[in-house]
């Protein structure tokens, strides 16, 4: 069969090197992809969000599956447009999408199935939000409703800093049309863990868990980053506590979006506190993450195309899904300046002695080709992914293809794993 992945970080060329190994895949294409996805795969030069262009060329190249990586094509409808032609897309439809597209849609849908998360009000009034903020007192959170890259949501320990962040998101309006609305919510303590699970409408598998590394800078300082490495699995997450994450949060959010008549389909991404009181959802995401799926899709041995098609036929309850009994680190690595203003073009050395070493995975996200050389084009540049027969292995080994890696202005952080790894 004939395979799309719409996207081009290093999310989707995890996806394309996982989809590349299926027996069942024949030719894999990328669209718009990167400098790693085209060794690989086709690089398609259509945008990820250029739904119409995308329908029209997976028609008529008879492309029997699409994976798509990214939020904005779904929340764009590309699941719902792919399937009016009657082509294979895996994801949810755009009504589903809302999951991660609006903030308020999930919390509402949070709270009238009783999943459990943030206590929270949802606000448009600067002035009513503020005297909130003032009866309920600091630590606080603060989120703008829509998409906004991961920078919407401002933690404010102190009142001072919540009024100001009303200012930012609802008068200011920093994040454009994605503020009008406000979300403020209780401040949650614990370990953040990320679980992945692939629905059906209606069945849940759940993956193996990870977790992210928000922060530029080690010690989690810094601001936060769409995410500057991963690994999996995490210890914090017990198996007591994943059974609770499956029973509470999982399966009643499936059902409750099947309930409101908008059935999930794909992969869902549940962020979450593991809270003195429980496991609680930060946030949910209508896709894989990225770097999680760095680290997770690498110790997965199911054939992601079985579990793609047991997706779209509703049968995700007749399969179960497969581990490669290894962990896995993943290390960002990003350009100098990241997240705030960068410069690009820069060569990049040492990829292939990096990604020979033993069971050692390079996933090129912000890249170009110029000629014989990789170039920089983004601000994380790619991700090294190590597996290990446990994570301080994959760690050790991690780090020594990240060293092998050179580029003007290279940073990441030295501590992916720290949490799991302290002792
Ligand atoms: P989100 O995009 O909603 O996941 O928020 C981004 C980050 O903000 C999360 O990864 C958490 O570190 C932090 N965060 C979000 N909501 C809360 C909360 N209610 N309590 C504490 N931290 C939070
Ligand atoms: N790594 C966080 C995300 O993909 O949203």
């Amino acid at each position: 069969m004939k395979v799309l992945v719409v996207g081009a970080g290093g999310r989707e060329h995890a996806l394309v090197w996982k989809l590349a190994q299926s027996p069942r895949v024949k030719k894999v294409y990328c669209a718009p992809g990167n400098a790693g996805t085209a060794e690989l795969a086709e690089n398609v030069p259509i945008g990820a969000t250029d739904v119409a262009t995308l329908t029209e060329w997976a028609a008529a190249h008879d492309i029997d599956l699409t994976v798509v990586g990214p939020e904005a094509p779904l929340t764009a409808g590309l699941v719902d447009a792919f399937r009016a032609r009657g082509l294979s897309a895996y994801g949810p439809t755009r009504k589903a999408a809302a999951i991660e597209g609006s903030k308020v849609f999930s919390k509402n849908l949070m709270h009238k199935y009783g999943i459990p998360t943030a206590e929270y009000r949802v606000f448009t009034d600067a002035e009513e939000a503020r005297r909130y903020v003032r009866a309920k007192g600091a630590p606080l959170v603060l989120k703008a409703e829509g998409l906004a890259a991961g920078k919407g949501v401002i933690v404010a320990p102190t009142e001072e800093e919540a009024l100001d962040a009303i200012h930012t998101i609802l008068e200011e309006q920093a994040f454009g049309a994605a503020g009008e609305r406000l979300i403020i919510e209780e401040y949650l303590e614990g370990e953040e863990v990320t679980v992945l699970a692939f629905a059906d409408g209606e069945h849940v598998l759940m993956l193996a868990p990870s977790q992210d590394h928000k922060r530029a800078f080690d010690g989690d300082r810094g601001p936060n980053t769409g995410g500057m490495g991963a690994y999996s699995p995490v210890p914090a997450l017990t198996p007591d506590t994943a059974c609770r994450v499956e029973a509470e949060i999982l399966r009643p959010t499936v059902a409750a979006l099947a309930a409101e008549g908008s059935p999930y389909r794909g992969v869902l991404y549940a962020g979450l506190m593991l809270t003195a009181a429980g496991p609680k959802v930060l946030e949910f995401n209508a896709r894989f993450g990225d770097p999680e799926a760095q680290a997770v899709l690498p110790r997965l041995a199911t054939d992601l195309v079985e579990v793609a098609e047991a997706t779209l036929a509703g049968r995700l309850d007749r399969i179960s899904l497969a581990w490669r009994p290894a962990a896995a680190l993943a290390v960002v690595l990003a350009s100098g300046g990241y997240p705030g203003h960068y410069e690009t073009g820069f060569p990049i050395q040492g990829l292939k002695e990096a990604a020979a070493q033993p069971d050692t995975l390079v996933f090129y996200a912000g890249t170009r080709r110029e000629g014989n050389q990789v170039v920089t084009a983004g601000g994380r540049v790619l991700a090294v992914t190590a597996l290990g027969s446990d994570l301080k292995a994959a760690r050790e080994r991690a780090y020594q293809a990240v060293e092998m890696i050179r580029f003007s202005g290279r940073r990441f952080r030295r501590d992916i794993g720290w949490r799991a790894l302290r002792s």
